[in-house]
């Protein structure tokens, strides 16, 4: 299995330099290990001239941060998965926290946007995570337990490993600082890796699961070196092609 590095761009920057970070970044990774793959997720209005930047590059693929389950239609401000497609996209992203905080999605929306864009024949990683409120209750299992059952409710239990992933990112975690420990990690890890297990009796052993949440070149080693962990959805960090690089070389 590859492990699966990520960067999620968030809503930062413009075209030229969306285009400028991309190939630098080429640049620094011409020597990535075969048992890496990038993923780079930028907005939505950079995706082409991203597209353009990275050419016919294999291993850096491109994906929208978010999608709407529809083919087309009077959705304003959407944008479906055959768009993405379309920009040259072959990833999208589902279920961040910012997603279901600041816009209000729920863990069924966010099924449904899965079950659609794998549909649509786009790869998937589907962000999970809990609050520090729910962490401190001690609700993380079930928390995770229904943020994974309602987020895959409508994928077959046939997917294969590489096209669907799941980013453990705990809230608290999230443009913080504050990296969760090994010992958090590997217990939520663990967690995931069950419910896939279980839910895909054939490929949830090799589904991947990366961690989120105040990654940096200093810590990042150290991370995916832990069970369960098969790479890393990098936000504040994977903004310069100097720091990204060093996460994904590490
Ligand atoms: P930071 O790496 O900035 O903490 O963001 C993590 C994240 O939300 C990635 O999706």
């Amino acid at each position: 299995m590859k492990l699966l590095m990520a960067a999620n761009w968030k809503m930062h920057k413009t075209r030229a330099d969306a285009a400028a970070t991309l190939s630098r970044l080429v640049a620094a990774l011409s020597g990535m290990p075969a048992d890496r793959e990038v993923a780079v997720f930028t907005p939505f209005t950079a995706l082409s001239a991203c597209a353009d930047a990275l050419g016919e590059s294999p291993r850096i693929g491109l994906g929208g941060q978010n999608c709407y389950p529809a083919q087309e239609g009077a959705f304003t401000g959407e944008c479906s998965p055959a768009m993405l497609r379309d920009v040259g996209c072959t990833w999208v992203l589902t279920g961040h926290s910012e997603r279901r905080a600041i816009f209000g999605e729920s863990a069924a929306f966010v099924g449904q946007k899965t079950a659609f864009a794998l549909a649509s024949g786009l790869k998937i990683v589907l962000c999970i995570g809990e609050t520090l409120e729910e962490r401190d209750s001690g609700q993380l299992a079930a928390v995770l337990e229904r943020q994974m059952r309602e987020g895959l409710a409508g994928v077959g239990d046939d997917m294969p490993a590489p096209v669907l992933s799941l980013a453990y990112e705990p809230v608290w975690a999230i443009g913080t600082g504050r990296v969760a420990g090994p010992k958090e990690i590997l217990e939520a890890h663990a967690l995931a890796r069950a419910f896939l297990e279980k839910r895909f009796p054939a490929q949830g052993k090799a589904m991947r699961i990366l961690y989120g949440g105040s990654v940096k070149p200093e810590n990042a080693g150290e991370i995916i070196r832990l069970d369960n962990v098969n790479g890393v959805l990098v936000g504040g960090a994977s903004l310069q092609a100097e720091s990204f690089s060093r996460i994904v070389l590490a």
